[in-house]
């Protein structure tokens, strides 16, 4: 809670990462270390089947210790759920000591939402535990469903489902989806050398949904970029990636310094991860050596969390 309404005061968003495997808490745990930046580490429902959940959870107090090792004294680190389907698994998490976690029921009827967020809550808060609500609905794949169109939060609706709920932080959908294919090139426009551009985010709604609910946390999900780079880099190596385009960094600039205080990052890591793995693989094809090709997918990663920490959200030396 105070990492957030630091955020929203001060203009900059937390990176909530998401992570599966320990390469990937290295490069999140070294990047937000070496720039003092508080960081969320986040993991999806599946990524808690994929892992073990009990595994999971010994990976993230274990960051905290790594994070200390590196020198940063008072890490401020936060372990969250990302995309709970359930109270079930809310309180599974909650139990096991996470210390914040989202119910998304934003795939639900109005009430239904609240009435399940409501009950996340009140459980949560007996614990000191942070609850994510979300409220309107993503294009794209989310939870495993997929919606076709965005379903853009409704200003009107943002105090009567925060005062209802008690939630502590509100996700909303102003034009972000999750993936690597956030936009049909329909949907884009072309520049001068025939690159798609994305139609811009609904800085409208956020605008009005921050005069609604003044200095309530705000979530931006999806809020991956696809480095073009990245993209290219996969392909040149074997990879089929077709009209991957992603949020502009420049637009995730102007979020953060919002009521914005929590970007989610998942995408980017993935993409940057796997163009660093199809590089050796391509270019040193007799190594068999699972370190030599995730350690390299780790420096990757690093460089990009590094970069949106200190070039897109602002939170470097901010923990
Ligand atoms: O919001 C979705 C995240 O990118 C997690 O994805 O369910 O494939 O782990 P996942
Ligand atoms: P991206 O797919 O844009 O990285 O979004 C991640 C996310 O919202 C995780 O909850
Ligand atoms: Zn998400």
């Amino acid at each position: 809670r105070e990492m957030f309404a630091k955020a929203v005061k001060v203009g900059y968003a937390i990176p909530a990462f998401n992570f599966n495997n320990m390469e990937q808490l290295q490069a999140i745990v070294s990047g937000a270390s070496e720039n003092k930046s508080p960081v969320i580490l986040q993991v999806s429902t599946g990524s808690r089947e994929n892992a073990h959940p009990i595994l999971l959870r010994f990976m993230a107090q274990g960051a905290v210790e790594y994070a200390k090792s590196l020198g940063w004294e008072n890490p401020q680190i936060v372990l969250h759920l990302d995309h709970g389907d359930s109270f079930e698994t809310c309180k599974s998490c909650i139990d096991s000591g996470f210390s914040s976690v989202m119910i998304d029921g934003s795939h639900l009827p109005y009430e239904e939402n609240i009435a399940l967020t409501r009950k996340v809550v009140d459980y949560a808060h007996q614990f000191d535990v942070t609850v994510e609500g979300e409220l309107g609905v993503l294009a794209g794949v989310e939870d495993e469903v997929v919606a076709e169109h965005h379903t853009y939060t409704q200003p009107e609706e943002v105090v009567d489902f925060a005062t209802r709920t008690g939630c502590d932080s509100l996700a909303i959908s102003i034009g972000t989806s999750h993936g690597a294919n956030k936009f049909t090139p329909e949907q884009c426009t072309r520049d001068a050398n025939g690159m798609l551009v994305p139609p811009p985010l609904r800085f409208d709604i956020l605008e009005a949904i921050e005069k609604e609910l003044p200095g309530f946390p705000i979530v931006l999900h999806g809020a991956s970029s696809v480095p073009q780079e990245e993209v290219a880099t996969i392909n040149k190596y074997g990879g089929t990636l077709k009209d991957a385009i992603g949020i502009p960094e420049e637009q995730l600039r102007r979020a953060a310094k919002s009521a914005v205080c929590k970007i989610n990052i998942d995408s980017d890591s993935r993409l940057a991860m796997t163009a660093a793995v199809r590089e050796v693989f391509a270019t040193k094809p007799a190594e068999f050596d699972p370190r030599k090709y995730m350690g390299p997918a780790r420096e990757n990663a690093k460089k990009l969390y590094k970069h949106k920490i200190e070039e897109v959200l602002g939170s470097a030396g901010k923990a």
